[in-house]
């Protein structure tokens, strides 16, 4: 069951998980809860969301008992500048979550895909509440991971691009050990989140790096191939005059991946 989520006795967050049945989205009541003042490690869980939201506008679709959607409240009282590379650690820490809860490391499609194979697996959404003198109040990270789905239980809009990690592991899968092991790599996370691991880990989990892509603005698509990531957590991405630009936002398509031919 979800809502009985095991983690060791002394773990910092224990006590700090609210589980909800179902909620619009877990960001929404994180951020709410976050201005009201709620302590880092604050966990919202819910069995699924009516409103669940991704990058870009999007929503994210959040069934019941097939999924699982968390938000985390973190406190790292800096400026917002220094946090640009925390989507990018995030990642990682959901990949070693996931890896620990089940033996099988997912990879990530920058910045914020977690994906295995060609399909997506899952996405990362990340919310800042910021002092009036641009210090960082909270952040607010927010993940959602496809878990059970089997063959055919996807709507038909994402049947090509979508994944789960029941799929994965070809086994069912139990979706309170994935956030126990998610929830414990995000409080490790939270303890060393300015160490330049995470984004020397983060290059050898992306999948990106090293393709040909197609870069989505709103200045149109344009075509090169993705070279590094930098400690920002920024794109690096060759064009085919050669010159090199870092990429900090947009939509990268990988030639391959999620039906992009
Ligand atoms: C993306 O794919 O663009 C990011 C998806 C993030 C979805 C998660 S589910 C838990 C949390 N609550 C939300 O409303 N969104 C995030």
């Amino acid at each position: 069951m979800l809502r009985n989520i095991t983690l060791p006795q002394d773990h910092p967050w224990g006590s700090r998980i609210r589980y909800y049945d179902t909620l619009g989205s877990t960001n929404t009541l994180a951020k709410e809860l976050a201005a009201q003042g709620a302590p880092e490690g604050t966990v919202v869980l819910a069995g699924s969301q009516t409103g669940g939201r991704g990058r870009m506008g999007r929503s994210f679709h959040s069934p019941e008992a097939v999924g699982l959607y968390l938000s985390v409240i973190l406190r790292p009282g800096c400026a917002a500048a220094r946090l640009m590379h925390l989507t990018c650690a995030v990642g990682v820490a959901v990949c070693d979550g996931v890896e620990a809860a089940l033996g099988l490391r997912p990879r990530l499609k920058w910045a914020n895909d977690l994906v295995w194979g060609q399909r997506k697996l899952g996405g990362i959404l990340t919310e800042l509440g910021l002092h009036a003198d641009g210090r960082v109040d909270y952040a607010v990270v927010g993940i959602g991971i496809n878990c059970c789905q089997k063959e055919g239980q996807f709507p038909a809009d994402i049947e090509v691009l979508a994944t789960s990690l029941s799929l994965a592991a070809g086994q069912d899968i139990d979706r309170a050990k994935v956030a126990a092991g998610v929830i414990t790599a995000l409080e490790k996370l939270a303890g060393s989140l300015f160490s330049p691991d995470w984004m020397e880990r983060y290059q050898a989990d992306c999948v990106t790096l090293g393709q040909d892509i197609s870069l989505v603005r709103g200045d149109g698509i344009r075509h090169g191939k993705a070279l590094c990531v930098e400690a920002d957590g920024a794109l690096t991405v060759r064009f085919p005059d050669g010159h090199t630009e870092q990429v900090a936002s947009g939509e990268v398509s990988i030639r391959g991946m999620y039906g992009y031919i």
